[in-house]
């Protein structure tokens, strides 16, 4: 790829890579829209429209055990294995992700930001504290904090805000990458869609990786159809060869 050898990077490059539901699809875990998604199966659908506010009843948590549950059922993959081999690579390498599931802490990434949270930790509505929640199926449902309140899932859910600090620290990795890589998202939401378009507005190259075009595909530098388990090793592989 022409635009891999005009990079001029070196293992002290400024690297972020966002992630979308796409890069644990090759994993077993549904995405969310189009084909494949969660919402093809019934009994998601049906969890799904217990789950609400307050978000710490039985109702949310069925249907987040029913997602842990499956995920537990899950292995990293390529692509997440191939952001790892990254992170140890550049000493600036960073990960953004939109995915709840863990699988990039259980591939091995350690500098991830999780802007819509983890669902293997629960959060006190009452006083904040967050919980680690390793285990499924879960001892109560809904489990409960040592203040007595029931925990909700420590996701950030549609309508609510994500993280101050995540986002900031974000939205700068955005502003200050080299190379921003967009993997497996369809560039919906905000405001992680806005993360790819930042970087290349602050001079980044932006390399999309996704099995079909998205509305981020006319925006980024270059994008790349495929699936990411197959796509992302190879690609590292070039940028390796490119790196002095
Ligand atoms: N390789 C690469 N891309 C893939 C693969 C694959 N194997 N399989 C699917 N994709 C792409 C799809 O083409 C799609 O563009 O992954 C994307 C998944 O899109 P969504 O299901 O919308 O997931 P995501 O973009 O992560 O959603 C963002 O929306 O529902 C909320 O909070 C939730 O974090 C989620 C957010």
């Amino acid at each position: 790829m022409v635009l891999i050898g005009k990079l001029n990077l070196n293992r002290k490059s400024l690297i972020v890579a966002l992630t979308g539901a796409g890069v644990s699809a090759e994993s077993g875990v549904p995405i969310f829209r189009g084909r494949g998604s969660m919402w093809e199966n019934e009994t998601a659908r049906n969890l799904a429209g217990k789950s609400g506010p307050p978000w710490n009843t039985r109702g949310t948590w069925e249907f987040y055990e029913w997602r842990r549950e499956l995920v537990s059922r899950c292995e990293p993959n390529a692509a997440h294995l191939t952001l790892v081999e990254m992170e140890d690579f550049f000493y600036n390498f960073y990960l953004i992700t939109q995915n709840v599931d863990g699988l990039h802490h259980r591939a091995g990434s350690r500098k991830v930001l999780e802007l819509h949270g983890n669902m293997w930790k629960g959060r006190c509505p009452r006083d904040g504290e967050i919980v680690d929640l390793p285990k499924t199926p879960l001892e109560t449902i809904p489990p409960i904090h040592s203040c007595g309140e029931a925990l909700r899932p420590h996701v950030v859910q549609f309508g609510e805000p994500l993280e101050q600090k995540t986002l900031e620290a974000a939205l700068d990795l955005s502003r200050r990458a080299e190379l921003f890589l967009v993997i497996g998202t369809s560039g919906v939401v905000s405001p992680a869609r806005d993360l790819p378009l930042l970087a290349r507005k602050s001079g980044a190259v932006v390399i999309e990786v996704n099995r079909e075009p998205t509305v981020l595909t006319p925006y980024v530098t270059l994008s790349i159809r495929g699936m990411a388990a197959e796509i992302l090793p190879k690609l590292w592989e070039d940028l390796k060869k490119t790196i002095n």
